[in-house]
């Protein structure tokens, strides 16, 4: 493909391969031999203290190392939340429509509940259908919503606190883009105003590379024992030498280090990409730029997303419609979706260009 904008991934040719291997070898040559016996489920106290920090001072949430439970990226934490709340009694969970409907409803089925999806609008998850549904469990992505890239409003973040107050509920909060915002600091974690009511999972898929399989999750202590030990049944722990050497990467401001490089990658894919659309199809309004590596275009009302991939796929250009977002995979009102992580810039604008006549007379 010239350019292909799919979503999810980060510039995976920038993964800092020589920091991974000094952090493994040093990792190794400090672990006691004890570490290579089965361990604590929740994972190396080492990367927990780590990732505590790292939760306290960069997403300002009210990370306690005790309540951390280690796991294989966000789609095993959400597994794991899932079932630890249906253990608890509850039987339905709702979702952000559009979201991810396909993971979240194959997560919820295989913990036995139902899940239930809730419309989003320009401040992010509508609390009142939410409180509708009767659900007792919601999952949302309030740093920057997927995809819409909605930031989840002040207001709202609030509501969404009250609702689970007040129905008993938990908030399954997915971090799992917040380190690159743009415009300012990002937004803390909705944990940090709620740590009672709010399950944080986290993912280095977008901060170092989805092969890694490595995330954390901040538990309400009333949830951690649940969590512990369904995290327990499913695979005894994460790889610890794995755990050891992040816990190494991030100790030693390699980490941040490479956030920051990454923070300027992306920053620059993402004004190619706008001034490749305002050159090429200036009629295109672009939203959800604030953070992470996606923008929604917003075609216009009787636009074709399915007709207008289809022809950008017969030019070498990959693009993906919002219908795929959509519990009732609408494609309307038709949106692109358009990943810019693991696009350079010059292909950024290659693509763009390369289809130009087709966003002015199709998009
Ligand atoms: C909305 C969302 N959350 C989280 C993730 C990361 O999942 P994982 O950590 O399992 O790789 C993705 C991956 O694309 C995603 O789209």
């Amino acid at each position: 493909l010239l350019a292909d904008f799919r979503w999810g991934v980060p510039d995976l040719g920038a993964f800092p391969m020589p920091d991974w291997l000094w952090a493994v070898r040093e990792a190794a040559r400090r672990m006691p031999v004890a570490e290579l016996d089965y361990g604590d489920p929740r994972g190396s106290a080492v990367l927990r203290e780590v990732v505590a920090g790292y939760a306290r001072r960069v997403r300002a949430a009210a990370a306690d190392p005790e309540h951390i439970v280690i796991c294989s990226g966000y789609a095993q934490g959400l597994s794991l939340t899932l079932s630890a709340l249906a253990r608890g009694g509850v039987r339905r969970v709702a979702y952000e429509d559009p979201g991810s409907p396909a993971s979240v409803r194959a997560a919820a089925a295989a913990a036995g509940l139902e899940a239930v999806p809730v419309p989003v609008d320009e401040q992010g998850i509508d609390v009142g259908a939410l409180t509708a549904t009767g659900a007792r469990a919601v999952v949302v992505t309030p740093a920057h919503q997927w995809p819409t890239g909605v930031v989840l409003g002040p207001e709202r973040r609030l509501a969404l606190i009250a609702w689970a107050a007040a129905h008993d509920a938990v908030v399954i909060e997915d971090d799992y883009d917040a380190e690159f915002r743009y415009d300012r600091e990002p937004v803390g974690a909705l944990q940090g105003l709620a740590a009672d009511r709010v399950v944080s999972i986290s993912t280095v898929s977008k901060s170092l590379a989805p092969a890694l399989r490595i995330g954390w999750l901040l538990c309400p202590p009333a949830l951690a024992d649940a969590l512990v030990s369904v995290k327990h049944i499913s695979d005894r722990g994460s790889p610890v030498l794995d755990q050891l050497a992040l816990a190494r990467l991030i100790e030693s401001g390699r980490f941040d280090r490479h956030l920051r490089r990454m923070r300027g990658t992306y920053a620059a894919r993402r004004t190619a990409l706008l001034a490749a659309l305002a050159e090429h199809a200036p009629g295109v309004a672009v939203t959800g730029l604030a953070a992470g590596f996606h923008a929604v275009a917003h075609l216009r009302e009787t636009a074709d997303e399915r007709g207008l991939v289809a022809a950008a796929r017969a030019r070498s250009v990959g693009l993906y419609g919002m219908s795929t977002c959509r519990t009732s995979r609408a494609t309307a009102p038709p949106r692109l979706v358009l990943g810019f992580g693991n696009v350079g810039e010059r292909a950024v604008t290659a693509g763009i260009s390369a289809i130009g006549d087709l966003l002015r007379e199709r998009g």
